[in-house]
C-alpha cells in the first residue's frame, strides 16, 4: 500500500443537501413505447458529498457523512449508507429522500442518466444541516458537494464557507452554477470545478485548457479559494494555487461508466490534504481515484487496488517524462 493511503486520519466531514438512491439497472436496448424488460436493479446510496464519504471508506480513511433523510425512501437511504459502514449524521425531513435511475442499453453499451428533482427542504431542515455541521469539534476538512434542492437558498455553501472560517475547518467544494458562484465569492479553502463549470463560473462560453493557467491564478490570488483543481476528464486535471501549478494525466484506460469520478477525486484529495501530503502528490491521488472510477460499470466508485495501480503508472510515467 503507498505510504500515502496508510496513515491515520484527522476529522472529515461530508455534506449533502440532496442525497439520492441510485437504481442502476440495464435493458437489452432502449426502445420507446415498448415494455422494456429490465436486469435486476443495482441500488447505491448517492449525492455528491455522500460519494466522497463513501470513496474515502473504500480508500482505508473516515468521513462523516450530514444529510437529510425522510420517508420510506430515507429509511432504505440509510440502511444503504449503514450496510458500508459510513458514520452519518441524519437530519429527518418531511420530504420523501429521492431516486435516481441509471440505465444501460446493451446494444449500444450507452448510459442512460435520469435524475429526479431533489426534494424540498425546509428552512429549520436545511438549518438543521449546517447546525450539525457547526457542532462538529476539531473539524479539519468540510466537504460540500453536489446540487441543492428546492427550499435550500443559493448562498447555502457561502454560508457554509462562514462557519467553516469560524471553525478554522477547510471547506472544499464540488458544485456548479450559482450555488458555485456565492461560495466562491466567499472564498473557500478548495474548489472542484470541472471546464465547464469554471468557464460558467468566470463568465465565459467556454475555456481553452491553455487558458487554465493565468485565469486560475487569477482566481486564487482575486481570494476565491487558496487551491483551484480544474478536472478535464480524461485529460486529468489541474491544480492552481498562489505559488504552484501541476498537471496530471491519467494513464489510458477503457472508461466503463464516468459515474462519480468527480466525487472520488474529490475523496482522494481531501484524504490526501488531511495526511499533509504535496500538492503534486494530491493531485496525483485525486487524478487516480477519479480514473479509477472511470474503469469500474455503473455507480461504482474508485477500488483502492485500482487506485494504487493507477498512482504506480502516473508517478512511473511524471520520473520518466
Ligand atoms: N474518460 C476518462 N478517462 C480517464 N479518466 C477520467 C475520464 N473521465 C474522468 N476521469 C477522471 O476523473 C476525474 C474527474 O472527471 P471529470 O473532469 O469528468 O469531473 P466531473 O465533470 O466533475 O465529473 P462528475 O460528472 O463525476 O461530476 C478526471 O480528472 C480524471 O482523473
Ligand atoms: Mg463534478
Amino acid at each position: 500500500m503507498p505510504e500515502c493511503l496508510a496513515l491515520l486520519m484527522p476529522a472529515i466531514v461530508t455534506i449533502t443537501f440532496s442525497p439520492c438512491i441510485d437504481k442502476s439497472t440495464s435493458v437489452d436496448a432502449m426502445i420507446p413505447e415498448k415494455k422494456l424488460r429490465c436486469a435486476l436493479p443495482k441500488l447505491d446510496p448517492g449525492g455528491g458529498g455522500i460519494n466522497v464519504a463513501r470513496a474515502i471508506n473504500k480508500l482505508g480513511g473516515e468521513a462523516l457523512a450530514i444529510f437529510p433523510s425522510g420517508g420510506y425512501t430515507g429509511k432504505h437511504f440509510n440502511a444503504l449508507l449503514e450496510k458500508e459502514h459510513v458514520a452519518s449524521r441524519i437530519i429527518e425531513t418531511r420530504s420523501e429522500t429521492r431516486e435516481n435511475i441509471i440505465v444501460v442499453d446493451e446494444s449500444t453499451k450507452k448510459q442512460y442518466r435520469f435524475g429526479m428533482p431533489g426534494t424540498e427542504l425546509t428552512a429549520d431542515e436545511w438549518q438543521q444541516c449546517l447546525d450539525a455541521v457547526d457542532k462538529i469539534e476539531d473539524l479539519e476538512f468540510i466537504v460540500a458537494s453536489g446540487s441543492l434542492p428546492p427550499g435550500v437558498p443559493l448562498d447555502i455553501y457561502a454560508k457554509m464557507a462562514v462557519i467553516a472560517k469560524k471553525k478554522n475547518a477547510k471547506l472544499v467544494i464540488d458544485t456548479s452554477g450559482e450555488a458555485l458562484r456565492h461560495a466562491a465569492e466567499e472564498g473557500v479553502y478548495l474548489l472542484k470545478p470541472n471546464l465547464g463549470e469554471l468557464a460558467s463560473l468566470i463568465g465565459k462560453d467556454h475555456l481553452e485548457e491553455n487558458e487554465l493557467e493565468q485565469l486560475g491564478r487569477q482566481f486564487v490570488l482575486n481570494g476565491h479559494c487558496k487551491v483551484l483543481v480544474v478536472s478535464l476528464g480524461g485529460a486529468g486535471a489541474v491544480l492552481i494555487t498562489a505559488s504552484e501549478i501541476h498537471h496530471v494525466v491519467p494513464p489510458k484506460v477503457e472508461p466503463k461508466s464516468v459515474v462519480g469520478a468527480g466525487d472520488s477525486m474529490v475523496a482522494g484529495m481531501v484524504l490526501s490534504l488531511s495526511r499533509n501530503l504535496p500538492m503534486k502528490e494530491v493531485l496525483e491521488v485525486g487524478v487516480a481515484c477519479g480514473t479509477a472510477a472511470t474503469i469500474n460499470p455503473g455507480t461504482d466508485l474508485c477500488r483502492k487496488e485500482d487506485v494504487e495501480m493507477l498512482l504506480k503508472r502516473i508517478r512511473g510515467s511524471a520520473a520518466n517524462s
